[in-house]
């Protein structure tokens, strides 16, 4: 935790935007709920959850018996696909549209809540044809694209699990999440669009499973959508239309306990290796819908909805796939990057469908607000009643910038905390009650407690900083690591008893409101994504060229947090490696071809030593320094204290990519 970054924030944290009393008055979350679920919070998630359809409905609403293993409302039964599909087409709204999907190249597709029904019923029964059965897990690998969500729907509703993998990972990271879910089917497509041009999907898809590496694999399901030439396996690729085409349209839809796993979700942890957070059913489509529709202040019949992140995260399983379905909301989805045509194609998709409810980064605004309103000013945004930001901090000047660029300075902002494992929104002002701050994700939502601790575990008092802990379980709680319940109970519960330790650094103001100081364990956040500096060390050090490596996360004003490698390379290959320049751009496509190019490097400094400390742990903090060009901190624990002379005189040479 940095005292700059609290200084910073403390200069702003006086000032405060209320709702207009227009908004607050026809707000979906009216000030009573903070009442209410303190009054009785598991009774409070009880009636949350009994707002969707239980084929079986539950009796129990916690168990937690087994800490911290928590079962909620493990007697009931539903279905997640039903809950997201099938109840509102009975309820006369199959002509809602349910998707307006943008593709990059301009095409677009509208799928109504009926439509979408029957594309998931096929789906289903196609997952049923291939032998899929409930608890059989599914890997998901796809553009962003409506057969995504459609498989991601179709998966749940027969009760299997889906593991859905970012387009972006490489082929040997889907291989180790197929090989560590022991996925039964792969679906993919032969590529998506992005920056203008078709990129392929399938071949790393090949590649991952070839020469037995996933002997789990029967079959891999290909949607065509670049038309682009496929290699083809006829003994396990099988077309997605052709079998679509086959199928019956009609599926019923069984319900399934609140416990039975979902999905898993790969993430970065502080090893080499991505942890799969488990989620299950009940639970988690109760907070993801909750938190939907309160945060957002969700009017389905009127709002247009839409959250840019790509269904490969938790973001959007949570706020794409299920959430807003649950809700009965219309969204849109978008398949390209933001800057394709040019730097106006947001602001274009938000005039052509008046988007009313925009979710996103902040390392997008920053881009946005970097280019300036220029590009912003030719668009009508006027639809836009409420914006949301997640993944990192958002800085206070692209608050303020979001708000009155993006939000013609009416819109409330929610500034929303969470994670991977906690499966939906904790902390988050509520856009119609909370005076929002620039900078600050405020209070818990209704029915979550959290506490900002000391190092002994002791609450803190206002104006103070600490670790963010949540106190009490939560319905979309990650229900474990997969295949790893010890690393589970070592990993969040144990640093303070009792409480999941949610890995961020935070303060609390003199109002309480919470702000979010940044991860204090080995993970970092570029572009609001999880990356862990172990795994992207464990890639470098597989290369031939290098001896070791350390990873650190320095400040980027566009991405937030940027990747910079200090590696030592081998004598014995010295003769091999070429320029500096050339080792680099080596490393960098290594990097990307171990974990993903969103793992890459932005820079990679050669040094002759590493600064440790006489145990061996190699000391970040002066790395950071290094690479954020800041005067270099206490260098008295080092073994060897010349070493960081060494490493800053060779920089000040010149020497780094
Ligand atoms: O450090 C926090 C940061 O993102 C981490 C969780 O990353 P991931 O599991 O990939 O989920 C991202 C989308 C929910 C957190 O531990 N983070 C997320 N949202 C915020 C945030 N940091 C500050 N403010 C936020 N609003």
């Amino acid at each position: 935790m940095s005292s700059e970054h609290e200084i910073e924030n403390l200069s702003h944290e006086s000032r405060s935007f209320a709702p207009s009393a227009e908004f607050s008055k026809s707000a979906i979350a009216q000030p009573n709920i903070y009442q209410d679920s303190k009054a009785n919070r598991l009774e409070f998630w009880a009636d949350r959850a009994r707002e969707l359809d239980w084929s079986k409905p539950f009796t129990q609403t916690l168990d937690w018996s087994n800490a911290p293993f928590a079962k909620w409302f493990a007697d009931g039964e539903l279905n997640v696909s039903y809950n997201c599909l099938d109840r509102h087409v009975e309820a006369g709204f199959g002509k809602r549209v349910a998707l307006f999907f943008e593709g990059e190249p301009g095409d677009t597709k509208v799928y109504t809540y009926l439509d979408l029904l029957i594309e998931v019923k096929k789906a289903a029964n196609v997952l049923l044809k291939l032998g899929v059965t409930a608890g059989d897990r599914v890997a998901i690998y796809m553009p962003m694209i409506p057969e995504a969500i459609i498989a991601m729907q179709a998966v749940v509703r027969i009760g299997a699990v889906h593991s859905v993998v970012f387009g972006g990972f490489s082929a040997d990271s889907l291989a180790s999440r197929i090989q560590d879910a022991e996925a039964k089917v792969v679906i993919t497509a032969d590529g998506g669009f992005r920056k203008g041009k078709a990129s392929a999907l399938k071949p790393a898809v090949d590649e991952a499973i070839a020469d037995g590496k996933c002997p789990s694999v029967t079959n891999v399901l290909v949607v065509k959508r670049t038309g682009q030439d496929v290699a083809w396996n006829s003994s396990l690729d099988l077309w997605w239309d052709e079998e679509m085409h086959v199928v019956e349209n009609e599926h019923v839809a069984q319900g399934f306990n609140a416990e039975h796993p979902l999905f898993i979700l790969y993430t970065s942890g502080t090893t080499g290796k991505p942890k799969g957070i488990l989620h299950t059913t009940g639970g988690y489509l109760t907070q993801a819908a909750f938190t939907h529709k309160n945060v957002f202040d969700l009017h389905a019949a009127q709002d247009i909805y839409w959250c840019t992140a790509d269904v490969g995260w938790i973001t959007g399983h949570s706020y794409v796939a299920y959430g807003p379905l649950a809700n009965g909301a219309t969204q849109v989805i978008y398949e390209g990057t933001p800057d394709s045509p040019d730097w106006g194609r947001w602001w274009d998709i938000v005039q052509k469908y008046h988007v009313s409810i925009l979710y996103t980064a902040p390392t997008a605004i920053r881009s946005f607000m970097k280019i300036g309103s220029s590009v912003t000013k030719h668009y009508d945004l006027s639809s836009i009643r409420v914006l949301g930001s997640v993944g990192e901090s958002i800085n206070p000047e692209a608050w303020m910038w979001y708000r009155e660029v993006i939000g013609s300075s009416k819109a409330p902002i929610v500034d929303t905390w969470w994670q991977t494992e906690t499966g939906a929104i904790m902390v988050s002002p509520l856009p119609g009650i909370t005076h929002t701050k620039p900078g600050s994700a405020q209070v818990a939502i209704p029915g979550i407690e959290i506490s900002v601790v000391n190092d002994e575990g002791q609450e803190i008092q206002a104006g103070h900083g600490g670790y963010l802990t949540i106190t009490e379980p939560w319905p979309s709680m990650l229900r474990g690591i997969w295949g790893d319940p010890e690393r589970f109970k070592e990993t969040y519960w144990s640093r303070f008893e009792g409480k999941y330790f949610a890995g961020d650094g935070a303060k609390l103001d003199e109002d309480g409101d919470l702000w979010l100081l940044g991860r204090v364990d080995d993970v970092m956040n570029v572009s609001g994504h999880r990356l862990s500096t172990t795994e992207i060390e464990s890639a470098l050090v597989s290369h031939p060229f290098v001896a070791e490596a350390a990873v650190v996360g320095a400040k980027d004003e566009t991405t937030g947090q940027a990747v910079v490698a200090f590696v030592i390379l081998r004598r014995s290959q010295l003769d091999h490696i070429g320029s500096e320049a050339d080792t680099s751009k080596i490393l960098r496509e290594h990097v990307a071809k171990e974990i993903g190019a969103i793992a890459k490097p932005r820079t990679i400094f050669v040094v002759a030593e590493l600064p440790k400390t006489r145990s061996g742990k190699i000391m970040r903090r002066l790395l950071r320094d290094v690479a954020e060009d800041r005067p270099i901190g206490d260098v008295t624990t080092l073994a060897d204290t010349s070493v960081m002379d060494t490493i800053t005189g060779r920089l000040n040479d010149g020497a780094s990519d």
